[in-house]
């Protein structure tokens, strides 16, 4: 075998992106680590990057002949299937995968023998927190969630005096206090407004008051399993839902995040609540991707429902491509860092990271039942 890694990064396909798996700054540090880089050409086109701004980067116009050469392929979307069937059998693919949602990919994956790494499945532990790309993309979404909903409010968030009088803070909800609702309490609250937060999971009262807002008590307990929430019964949902609406009503921003693994996004403002609020709110809805937690959203689309606007956006970390993309590149390299000991890639499966964080190898889907990202594949 020869002393380097052959790593290669694909310019992005999906409609909309515009995030790339690798950045200069990065590039340089996988280089340090024994790799040898190759691009597609134009790959970072989209955040404004040239490829002249890689250093020691080879670039490739021809996507087969960039893949045949590749024992390591990172991509940030689910690869087209031309991609795995251009990989050499037993190469390396680090992307999101959301395998529920990719069963011919899988598949493929399978039958090439390629050991996919799906950064979707990184545990959520301590020791991979650099490598987990779902918080550092929704820690930035979460932040630009506030950044919209201000953007589409005919108001300041901040209290403001002048000559004139006095204007009062505006009052932000956010409901879902994960990566993202906790970002976007945070940044909330450094704009001025009055910031409360509700979850189902009791341990995020602490977080948000930690950030300056204010827990909306229901008194409901969803604490599912790895720290994620289970689905409401009916009548915990009926009980949340009376607790919440004068919360909802007096909010003029309200941003949700909320999400149960493997289920639609659970609906959590009804278009009842909607009808009730006040004139000129704005609803920022994060979980659009999932169906949205609102019964009124559309996902991808900013609605109208009377004097309430819903703005529904999907893949939020594209809209932020160049930090999301830093990020993102750190969060491969870290995960590749595992692997790679004296330029030559060496998976330790003891390791949970690699051993969670892997999908398929050598032909085989790895501990299929321990998520259920992978029971539908
Ligand atoms: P997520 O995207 O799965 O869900 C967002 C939030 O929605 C969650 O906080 C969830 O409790 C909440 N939610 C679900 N149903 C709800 C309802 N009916 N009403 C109100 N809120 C509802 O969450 P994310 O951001 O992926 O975080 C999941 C968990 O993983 C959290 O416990 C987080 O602290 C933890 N985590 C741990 C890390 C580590 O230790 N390395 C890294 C990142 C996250």
């Amino acid at each position: 075998m020869s002393m380097y890694v052959n790593v290669a990064i694909l310019k992005e396909t999906h409609p909309h992106e515009r995030r790339v798996a690798l950045v200069p700054s990065v590039a340089a540090k996988l280089i340090k680590l024994g790799g040898r880089v190759h691009m597609q050409s134009h790959a970072a086109d989209a955040i404004r990057l040239t490829d002249a701004d890689f250093k020691d980067v080879v670039f490739i116009d021809d996507r087969d002949a960039l893949l045949r050469e590749a024992d390591v392929v990172l991509a940030v979307q689910p690869p087209a299937l031309d991609v795995v069937n251009a990989m050499k059998e037993g190469a390396i693919l680090m992307s999101f995968i959301y395998a529920e949602k990719e069963p011919a990919l899988v598949r493929r994956l399978l039958e090439r023998k390629i050991t996919c790494f799906a950064m979707e499945r990184v545990p959520r532990i301590s020791r991979a927190q650099a490598m987990d790309a779902l918080s550092s993309q929704s820690a930035l979404a979460g932040y630009y969630a506030v950044q919209l909903g201000a953007t589409h409010l005919a108001r300041i968030l901040p209290k403001i005096t002048t000559a004139a009088g006095a204007i009062g803070p505006a009052k932000v909800l956010v409901i879902g206090l994960g990566v993202a609702g906790l970002e976007a309490i945070a940044t909330a609250h450094r704009l001025g407004a009055v910031v409360e937060g509700y979850d189902v999971r009791p341990e995020t009262r602490e977080q948000a008051q930690s950030l300056g807002a204010k827990f909306v008590e229901t008194g409901i307990d969803a604490r599912g399993e790895g720290g994620y929430a289970r689905a409401l019964n009916p009548q915990e949902a009926t009980k949340v839902a009376a607790a919440l609406t004068a919360h909802i009503q007096q909010s003029d921003l309200i941003i949700t995040t909320a999400a149960i693994p493997g289920r639609p996004s659970p609906k959590l403002i009804s278009s009842e609540q909607v009808a009730g609020m006040k004139a000129g709110a704005v609803i920022v809805d994060l979980s659009a991707e999932g169906g949205g937690n609102c019964e009124d959203t559309r996902p991808g689309e900013t609605t109208r429902i009377g004097r309430i606007t819903i703005v529904a956006p999907l893949n939020v970390p594209s809209l932020l491509a160049e930090d999301a993309s830093e990020l993102y590149a750190k969060n491969q390299y870290n995960l590749l860092a595992l692997m790679m000991k004296d330029n030559v890639i060496a998976i330790d499966w003891k390791d949970e990271v690699l051993a969670k964080t892997a999908l398929t190898h050598d032909g085989r889907l790895t501990d299929a039942e321990t998520t259920p990202a992978t029971k539908a594949a």
